[in-house]
Parts: structure tokens; sequence; C-alpha cells
């Protein structure tokens, strides 16, 4: 079996964030966000993964990953030349597939289940697609499933975004395909937002006879389309971490709960850290610093006297301000300053940013 994972798109609901580079690259829990897809991949046996690049920085993605090597995969880039939909990419895929069964990954989608049983699921099936459902509370964001009411383990009908959903019952961002598919887009016609639709491809699938079935997705999902979805994506990846490295702490330190500490970084005295939080290799926090619950700060940040929860700082950034941030993305090698006048704030800061509150 193959492995698509989608990296292009514009990322537009998260800028300044993607102004400098493809959204699936920002980090979550300080990791890549599509590297939680290539690592699923990985663990479900699928190591020979295509990654399609857009037009967004295709660089830095493959700075990035490289030819899979590092990851203990093999990867080959794929151009998209400009976003036209999802089952336009997994067109392009045609000659790097072949005749194999192959799964589509959202490089943007995070689940927190792995891959292993779905996929052994629809290798031993026959099957000609299935597709992971999960309930959602705004249906009208996603592709939706709709179920036979007298055989609930049928899909009637697929759709995207629909204005009266049917169901509340999303179509996430993992498809299991095989190369039927690709004849099916071939017939495809662009949406009303200008896209080739997987779940148009999808639906047609199921007009020509052919056979999909579901499974539904136990444990969360997030789609990571705005900066609110990356700060919760950021916390329901924390909460399953543990605890690591704490051996650079200062003892008059104050550590609480699952905090996972890089190598080199020092946790100076008069600090408190409430976890879940993950910080990098390299960072100097305190004097000063209350940490957490659910904040990621990146490799080589330094922070001094401020207050930070449910936030993601990234890598290179620079804190020295009697602020208290919470929900907030501070991008890589940002600097903030302040007078001492305690402040509150919610920051979403592009890469690079100076601010002096
Ligand atoms: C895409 C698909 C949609 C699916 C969603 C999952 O939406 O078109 O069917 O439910 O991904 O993340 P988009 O992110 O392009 O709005």
């Amino acid at each position: 079996m193959k492995g698509i994972i989608l990296h292009g798109g514009h990322g537009t609901r998260l800028r300044p964030l993607t102004h400098t580079g493809p959204k699936q690259l920002l980090p979550i829990a300080n990791k890549a966000m599509s590297q939680y897809a290539l690592e699923d991949l990985k663990t479900a046996g699928v190591t020979e993964i295509g990654i399609i690049i857009g037009d967004v920085f295709p660089e830095k993605v493959k700075e990035y990953y490289g030819n899979g090597e590092k990851f203990g995969v093999k990867i080959t880039y794929i151009y998209q030349d400009s976003p036209k939909g999802i089952s336009h990419a997994i067109r392009l895929c045609k000659d790097f597939i072949g005749n194999d069964k192959f799964i589509v990954y959202l490089g943007d989608n995070v689940l927190r289940k792995n891959l292993i049983d779905y996929t052994k699921k629809f290798q031993e099936s026959n099957s000609d697609a299935m597709i992971l459902l999960c309930k959602v509370d705004d249906p009208q964001r996603f592709g939706i499933a709709e179920l036979d009411k007298d055989n609930l383990g049928k899909i009637k009908k697929i759709m995207e975004k629909p204005k009266t959903p049917p169901s509340d019952l999303a179509v996430i961002g993992i498809y299991f395909l095989t190369p039927k598919i690709f004849k099916v887009i071939d017939r495809l016609k662009p949406s009303w937002r200008g896209e080739l639709e997987i779940t148009e491809a999808l639906q047609m699938l199921m007009d020509d006879g052919n056979k999909i079935e579901y499974d539904t997705v136990t444990g969360w999902w997030k789609d990571t389309g705005t900066p609110e979805d990356i700060i919760h994506a950021n916390k329901l990846v924390l909460d399953s971490i543990g605890t690591e490295n704490q051996f650079l702490i200062d003892s008059d330190a104050e550590i609480k709960d699952n905090v996972v500490v890089g190598t080199g970084t020092i946790i100076d005295n008069d600090s408190c850290i409430i976890g879940p939080v993950i910080i990098g290799k390299n960072c100097i926090i305190g004097p000063g610093v209350q940490l957490g619950p659910y904040v990621s700060v990146g490799d080589n940040s330094n922070l001094k006297c401020c207050t930070i929860q449910d936030s993601i700082i990234m890598r290179d950034c620079n804190v020295n301000a009697k602020v208290d941030f919470d929900s907030s993305i501070i991008s890589h090698g940002s600097e903030i300053m302040a007078s001492d006048i305690p402040k509150k704030c919610q920051l979403l800061l592009g890469e690079r940013s100076q601010i002096n509150l």
C-alpha cells in the first residue's frame, strides 16, 4: 500500500502564520502538523509516500522531510500547480500509485488513534474505497455522509459542506482508495468553489455501483483550518504526553503534572510549570515564568517574567515581558518586550514579529 500526504493550499484563514510557510508545517506540540500524518502512515506499515506540494513554499516542505530517510520512509514529491481540490491532487498521483491500494491523508488533519486497524481492514476487504466518519457539532464545515436508515452499515450519500446537513457525520480527511478513483476523477467537474471535490468523486464511485465502506473514529479528530483549531489541536495532543528529561531544572522551580523538557533547557528558579507542557531544546525559562497548562515552547526560546497558558510559542522566540498570554500563537524568531506594567493579551504573531507592549 502507498500513502499520499496533501501539503498544498494557501492557508488563508491562518494568516499571518502562513505568510512564511505552508500551514502543514506549523508546529503542534513541537512537531510539524503533517509529521503526525507521516508517522501515522509509517506506523500502519505504509512507507512509500508521495507528498503533494503546491506553490506555497514547497522548498520548505522538501527541506523539512528530505527524501524521508530521517523519518524511516521513502518520499516522492509531486507538484500541484494550483490548489484545484483534493481530487485534482489525487489524480496527479496516478503513475506514483500504479495498481496499489492507497491512503490519502490531508496534511492539516490530526487524528488521535493510529491507522493500523483501519489499514488492515481495508487491505483485507474487497471495497473500492473506505472513509472514516466522525460526529461533529458543525457539519456545514465538512464533507458529510448520510447513512441508509434501513441498513446503517451502508452509506446512502456523500456530499460536500451541505447547507442543511442530513447528518452530523463528517467525512474526515483520511481516505482509503483503489486506482478505480482515477477514472472517476477524470469525469469530475469543478464545484461551486472551483475545486474537484473528493466527496463528489466518492459519490460518483458509489453511483457507478462500487462498494464504499466506512468506519467511525473513536477518540478525537481535528481539522486545523483556523488559529483556534491549532490551539485546540495543541491541547488535544498535549493531553497525551508523558514526562521526560527533567534533569536541568533548578531546584527552586516548581513542576506539576506531565512536562516534557528538551536537552540543554534550563528552567530557572522562581518559575512554575503546570503540565501538560512541552519545552524544546536549549531554552531558558525564567526567572519569574509561569507556564501552563497546555503550552508548547519551541527550541532555543528564552522566556522571562511572563505567564502563558493555552498557547504555542515557536522556536527562537524571546519574551521578556510582564505579560499574561492566553490562546496565543507566536511564530518563529519573534520578540516581545513590555514595560513593567503587567498586561493581559492574546496574540497571533507571524514569523520574526517584534512587539513592544
Ligand atoms: C476537506 C474536504 C471535506 C473534509 C475535510 C476534512 O475540506 O473537502 O470533505 O470533510 O477536508 O478536513 P476543506 O478542508 O477543503 O474545506
